[in-house]
């Protein structure tokens, strides 16, 4: 018969995603692979699926002291602000909060979004962003998190496309002022219309929902992305959305020659990130690369 382990872990650590839904959620399945590889065994995650009545009722709560840390997924990204003694300058320019950490009795909110995008296309493309044109469909949270990055990069252009046109107006006024010497551009999201912006595109992010479902529409078509180019070479078209691996949005980049980047890497560096808040070590992505693709296997 197998025997109980004998050792004793030391004083457990709590950290936990808290989102709504989260059914299918893989943070915890990579920070315990992480943990596991570091020895921390006193260290467990959890996914706490709460929705916006219990959030505020479990923040306000002492259970919420149980948390050495946490991840915030949507719909709470920017709720959690309100209950925070301090928030990153980074998380203030993109108005969202993904991870909060201790420092002392302070509870403090940062937002490694925008560094899981940069890194994973780094990593993932080799992408490099001085001088370049991006395109971004979306204008809410993750759009905003990709232009801070993008930014920060010191790209020289974005073009943000959006349904509704004047949030892509807002964001780019905000971000003109940060950033006066990148050139923004808000476009209303129209089929067809697009096509000869991606002849001068380098990058194309999809940030949109669309695709999650199997009935959505592709954000592009195949003959957007087949357009005669104006710049040398083929561009990087990248969905934030993991699950599906491929939406119809980078099949069709895909087939027309594109390099097709999906969003577990953005998720995959901005979990690593976070570990490295509340931990103080350095993030063994490797394992936790590993378990993140063997749970995304199982979800298909
Ligand atoms: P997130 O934090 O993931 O960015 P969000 O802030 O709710 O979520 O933003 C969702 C984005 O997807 C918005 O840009 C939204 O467009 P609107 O501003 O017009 O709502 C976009 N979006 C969602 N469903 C869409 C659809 N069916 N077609 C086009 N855009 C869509």
């Amino acid at each position: 018969m197998p025997k109980l382990s004998r050792v004793i872990p030391g004083k457990l650590k709590l950290f936990a995603v808290l989102g709504y839904p989260l059914k299918h959620s893989l943070s915890p399945v990579m920070h315990e692979a992480g943990f596991e590889r570091l020895k921390l065994f006193s260290h467990r995650y959890l996914a706490l699926e709460l929705n916006p009545n219990s959030f505020k009722k479990f923040i306000n709560s002492k259970k919420s002291l149980l948390l050495d840390g946490f991840n915030l997924t949507i719909p709470h990204k920017q709720t959690v602000i309100a209950y925070l003694d301090k928030i990153t300058p980074e998380a203030k320019m993109i108005g969202a909060v993904n991870v909060v950490f201790r420092r002392g009795k302070r509870w403090v909110g940062d937002n490694t979004d925008a560094y899981g995008f940069i890194k994973s296309l780094r990593m993932e493309v080799n992408w490099r962003s001085k001088g370049k044109t991006a395109l971004i469909f979306g204008a809410g949270g993750a759009a905003r998190a990709c232009v801070q990055a993008l930014c920060k990069d010191r790209i020289r252009q974005i073009i943000i496309l959006n349904r509704t046109f004047s949030k892509a107006h807002e964001l780019t006024i905000f971000f003109r002022k940060n950033f006066p010497k990148i050139k923004f551009q808000a476009l209303p999201l129209k089929a067809g219309k697009t096509r000869q912006l991606l002849k001068d595109a380098d990058l194309v992010v999809n940030t949109t929902s669309l695709g999650l479902k199997k009935s959505d529409a592709a954000v592009l078509e195949i003959k957007d992305f087949l357009q005669p180019r104006a710049i040398k070479g083929k561009g990087i078209a990248v969905d934030l959305i993991y699950n599906p691996s491929v939406t119809p949005f980078l099949r069709n980049a895909r087939r027309a020659g594109w390099k097709a980047v999906n969003g577990a890497g953005m998720l995959l560096y901005q979990g690593a990130k976070s570990f490295e808040l509340w931990t103080g070590k350095k993030a063994p992505v490797k394992e936790m690369k590993k378990a993140l693709q063997s749970a995304l296997k199982d979800l298909t």
